[in-house]
């Protein structure tokens, strides 16, 4: 009975699932302003500060690289700094803008002090890199026109433009290109509270009815990741609506979960296959990311980009010059004790207690 209703949510990927193209609840989720915008305190100080500035100085603001984990706001992030500076943003990605010739286009229909937003900026390719610099720097685009030795090199001035990066890979940007920004800012996970202001203000803006404990339970295993909490709320609304319920109950959250194998801290099937295979089949550790990656058949970029930075932070598994290896706290979740001869790995990344 209630069981079968559920069909079909085992499996659904919660936490690798990125973006949504068309999910058109998401603009109704979106903060608008800095005031909305939860957490990242001193990302948001710091911004108001230069947006302030520049306004004052009556020019655009400089170019800014946001970087961090997927779901953390980065995109978010840029329509506000668009909005608080009053001009307007044009929304592109690294791998999008696939000849030089289409990356001038969009330069130079920028107008005064706009935003050009660049997504994956680390997925740019090198011709195209390469006419970001000088835009960048002096706001002109260098282009060759003609080929062999009638080519030559034309100049087009450019209007002064802030360029917003984003990337979860900082160290993949040339430093050509890194060295242009003049904002640098790294995101970082949310905790437990902020996440729990941010799942309250979804279910509002849903209409979601939500008890205080179903919020914070849904925060509590939403990994620091706001778009994961704001996944994990709409989940747990069906569950609650098939249920018949009013309002959401923390009961529901838990069961949805459950549903969702999602456990207590966060972790989804992907994560426990990574640090089972971890400890199983190399002995806690190190395994090269591409070796376990193949192990439990999953992509290695994506666990480097989605599982990795979570499982690091909970301090469950290191990074180590010969792989990774699996940490006390890592074993301990999985209900293990670590080898001997892994205890002597790990005594050299962790304190023992
Ligand atoms: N600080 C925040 N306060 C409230 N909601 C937030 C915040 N940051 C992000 N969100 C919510 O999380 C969702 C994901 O954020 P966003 O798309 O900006 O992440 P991202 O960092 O650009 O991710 P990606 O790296 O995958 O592009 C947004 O739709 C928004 O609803
Ligand atoms: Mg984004």
């Amino acid at each position: 009975m209630f069981e079968e209703e559920f069909e079909g949510y085992e499996g659904e990927n919660l936490v690798a699932s990125t973006k949504t193209e068309y999910d058109i609840e998401e603009n109704v989720l979106r903060p608008k302003t800095m005031a909305d915008y939860v957490g990242q305190q001193k990302v948001k100080d710091n911004l108001s500060v230069y947006i302030t500035a520049a306004r004052a100085r009556g020019e655009a603001l400089d170019h800014v690289l946001l970087y961090g984990p997927p779901g953390l706001g980065k995109t978010t992030l840029a329509h506000i700094i668009a909005a608080e500076m009053g001009v307007s943003i044009k929304l592109t990605s690294g791998p999008a803008i696939e000849r030089s010739g289409d990356l001038a286009a969009i330069l130079t229909n920028l107008n005064e002090g706009d935003v050009l937003f660049i997504d994956e900026i680390h997925r740019l390719n090198r011709s195209v890199e390469e006419i970001l610099y000088s835009a960048m720097e002096d706001f002109v685009l260098d282009i060759i026109v003609g080929k062999g030795p009638s080519a030559r090199n034309i100049r087009f001035p450019l209007k002064k433009f802030t360029l917003i990066g984003a990337t979860t890979r900082a160290g993949m940007l040339a430093s050509p290109l890194r060295d242009r920004f003049g904002i640098l800012n790294r995101l970082e996970m949310y905790s437990p509270e902020e996440l729990t202001q941010i799942v309250t203000r979804s279910a509002a803006a849903l209409g979601i009815q939500m008890q205080a404990d179903a919020a914070a339970e849904i925060a509590r295993r939403s990994r620091g990741t706001p778009r994961i909490a704001n996944r994990l709320l709409k989940r747990v609304r069906d569950f609650s609506i098939v249920k018949g319920n009013d309002a959401v109950t923390r009961s529901d959250a838990r069961f949805a979960l459950e549903r969702l194998e999602i456990d207590e801290l966060g972790l989804d099937g992907t994560d426990r296959n990574l640090l089972s295979a971890l400890i199983d089949k190399f002995g806690g550790g190190p395994a090269g990311l591409e070796t376990l990656a193949a192990t439990i058949n999953e992509d290695a970029n994506t666990i480097e980009d989605v599982y990795e930075p979570y499982l690091l932070q909970l301090g469950f598994i290191a990074r180590t010059p010969r792989g990774r290896i699996c940490l006390k706290d890592g074993y301990k979740h999985m209900g293990l004790e670590p080898s001997v001869k892994a205890r002597r790995q790990m005594s050299l990344f962790e304190t023992e207690d």
